[in-house]
């Protein structure tokens, strides 16, 4: 007898045996939305909506994910892995099992990742995402019990640095399915004592780790792990056990609190933001009349979804099937941010299948996935609402599709994104997605049967190629980032006098750190991830320098080309647009609507003009530049000043530009009067060319905090 089929979605997929049942092609289901949060009211945490809304996605309407409306310009845009999944080599309880499991496959070298990493790190670069969470794998850290594999621990600090190097933000899951067989021996989670051994390796990797990662996961999808592990038996240890799975359910939640607990205790815990990974699998009655459907529904919805939610909640945690719930010490609250893996809902039934392996139930207008279940992406929304009184932010964790031809999963990923920016819109403070996964890898019990990667791993020859669901999901980030910054930062620094003898002027210091670091961090705070920086007077001294989260690339004229000739001479290094700013100004405006702006136009550049500066150098009808001259006398029809920031078309530098010495704005602004447009902006900028303009930029940043 079997009563549950396949599939690490958390495994709980009732079937009914035989054939599928006609539906009711007229069920109709209403929207229905969650009150708004109410932080005392941990009883509605983990409440679902239980409304099944069928959405017409022929007539969706996609432009806001193509032209970069649809997410705030902070938004975390980001691609999951897991080490197991994708290092290869590993020796712990998943490699132990794998002989037994399911599929049988081995995950042996898996994607070589290991071997691999610089060229991943280069992959994710190419996504041009601005955030990768991949978990740390405990069985090659502390092999053996206290001795820790310094080279292990020296490998995922080099990926750390590997990712900051190219402006991607790291986030670390400390438990992801595997473990070391020392510690599988001892018991693994079936006995509270040995708690302790996880949270001394997660300590380990907070003091090497935490000066550099901010976002740290501490358990992957406690509710699957015990399920599949001990009532399911599709992952080690392979039991069939409801006793176990109460104890190993209830050891999991100690094991996050006290994770949790002990790391915001450490140095870095404050600014560090420490969360659970939750899935949510949606469970929806497959006959809405029918009592008996509805019954079982709610009873798995319980046990999967809604106990550990509201364990998170208040701190009393009543594990699946258990009678009673008991409480657990500091696991009320103890999560700074709620990961949500999310992906599917399942149709219940209270008649369990026999061996016969049927695909689950879905609802006729729903497309199936490889792995057999729905896709189904009005479910996120309703994820999200289940987990919103737990008023934390909510970052999509995990979502994505098993889908070998990849002719499914742009789909996929427009709707979940369209959903999720829904969400955003009507008030959830939703902060993040991680696509799941960034390459095909080992899927557990399925092995290397369900690919969910955006690229394609050839698993004998270990190539990665990009599929067309990359170049979407790319295309879709590529709308919201921002583009490449470049600093114009070799100027003599003439007005300055005798402090730019021997120091460029950029890193002259304002305020405790160089002009550069200013304009940087403002550009970081905009979403800016690479930066390139024309450097030439003293050029030497910007050698080495790096500023966190950002990548910096520097490059150096050998003779004063000015501002044009700068520009020329790296071309080879811009990017198709950027963002030009001046090495010696800070302009603290909002990039996003200057962005907007420029796509709107479909400008060959788009300058920031200001209205209130004490004189003018341009003549403007509010979109587009008239006239531009910045030494004639007659300034009658001038009505303002160019303000500094500017988004340029590489194609407009290619058109206007030439070898030797020149001026950008007087060569190639006069030339595009007519053409320009013009972002109005009253931002003030703060010149630092000069000593009094350093003087009252010092005196603006010591009252004000950007
Ligand atoms: C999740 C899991 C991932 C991945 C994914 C796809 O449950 O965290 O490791 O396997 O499912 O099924």
């Amino acid at each position: 007898m079997r009563i549950w089929c396949s599939g690490n979605i958390g495994g709980f997929q009732p079937l009914v045996a035989g054939s599928t049942p006609a539906i009711r092609t007229s069920y109709h289901v209403q929207s229905e939305r969650m009150p708004e949060p109410n932080p005392h009211d941990t009883a509605s945490v983990g409440t679902t909506v239980w409304t099944e809304e069928r959405r017409d996605w022929e007539t969706a309407d996609f432009t806001s994910l193509k032209d970069g409306s649809a997410f705030p310009k902070e938004f975390m845009w980001g691609v999951a892995t897991a080490s197991h999944q994708i290092e290869g080599g590993n020796i712990n309880n998943w490699s132990a099992f794998e002989p037994r499991s399911k599929s049988q496959q081995l995950s042996g070298e898996a994607c070589d990742h290991w071997n691999r990493r610089t060229e991943d790190v280069g992959l994710i670069k190419d996504l041009g995402v601005s955030h990768y969470r991949f978990s740390i794998e405990w069985s090659r850290v502390e092999p053996q019990q206290g001795k820790w594999n310094q080279d292990a621990l020296q490998w995922y600090s080099d990926l750390v640095d590997d990712l900051l190097v190219q402006g991607i933000q790291p986030m670390a899951t400390l438990h992801h399915f595997t473990q070391p067989l020392w510690w599988d021996e001892m018991g693994g989670f079936e006995r509270e004592e040995n708690i302790t051994h996880w949270v001394q390796f997660s300590t380990k990797m907070f003091e090497l780790l935490s000066d550099r990662v901010e976002w740290w996961c501490t358990i992957n999808e406690p509710a699957v792990y015990a399920s599949m592990g001990y009532v399911l038996g599709e992952f080690p240890p392979g039991v069939r056990s409801f006793k176990k799975t109460r104890l190993v359910s209830m050891n999991l939640m100690r094991a996050h609190a006290r994770c949790y607990r002990t790391l915001k205790a450490m140095e870095n815990g404050n600014r560090c933001q420490i969360g659970l990974v939750k899935n949510i699998n949606l469970f929806d009655p497959y006959r809405r009349w029918n009592p008996l459907h509805w019954m079982q529904t709610k009873l798995l919805d319980g046990m999967f979804n809604r106990c550990w939610l509201k364990g998170l909640a208040t701190g009393r945690f009543k594990p699946p099937s258990g009678l009673f719930s008991k409480r657990i010490d500091g696991l009320k609250g103890s999560s700074d941010f709620i990961g949500v893996n999310y992906y599917t809902h399942l149709l219940t039934t209270p008649f369990m299948p026999t061996k016969v392996e049927i695909d689950p139930l879905i609802r006729p207008w729903e497309q199936r996935t490889d792995f057999r279940y729905p896709m189904y992406a009005v479910g996120l929304r309703r994820a999200f609402d289940m987990v919103r009184n737990l008023n934390l932010p909510i970052i999509v964790t995990e979502n994505g599709v098993a889908d070998d031809d990849d002719d499914m999963r742009p789909e996929h990923i427009r709707r979940h994104l369209q959903i999720t920016a829904e969400a955003i819109a009507d008030g959830l403070d939703v902060r993040g997605f991680y696509h799941w996964s960034l390459m095909d890898n080992f899927e557990w019990a399925e092995g290397y049967d369900q690919r969910f990667g955006l690229y394609h791993v050839d698993f004998e020859t270990k190539e990665r190629t990009l599929k067309d669901s990359g170049k979407e999901y790319a295309a879709i980030v590529k709308a919201h980032s921002m583009p490449q910054l470049v600093v114009m930062a070799g100027g003599l620094g003439t007005r300055l006098g005798s402090m730019t003898e021997n120091v460029p002027k950029s890193l002259i210091e304002v305020n405790g750190k160089p002009i550069l670091s200013h304009i940087l961090d403002w550009a970081k705070r905009q979403g800016c991830m690479h930066a390139l920086v024309l450097t030439g007077h003293h050029g030497e001294q910007f050698d080495g320098m790096t500023h966190p989260g950002m990548g910096l690339t520097f490059h150096r004229e050998d003779e004063p080309l000015g501002t044009g000739g700068a520009l020329w001479n790296a071309r080879e290094l811009l990017e198709e647009r950027f963002i030009l700013v001046w090495g010696d100004d800070l302009h603290p405006i909002d990039y996003q609507p200057l962005m907007l702006q420029h796509s709107s136009q479909n400008a060959p550049l788009t300058m920031t003009v200001t209205e209130t500066h004490s004189s003018s150098n341009l003549e403007h009808d509010g979109n587009v530049l008239l006239a531009y001259d910045k030494r004639t006398k007659d300034t009658s029809k001038l009505n303002g000043y160019e303000a500094g920031t500017s988004v340029i078309e590489k194609s407009t530098l290619l058109k206007h530009g030439k070898d030797g010495k020149w001026s950008w704005e007087e060569t190639a602004y006069p030339a595009l009067a007519g053409q320009a447009a013009v972002h109005v902006d009253n931002t003030k900028f703060w010149d630092m060319g000069t000593p009094e303009g350093l003087a009252s930029l010092e005196k603006f940043l010591n009252e004000t905090t950007l």
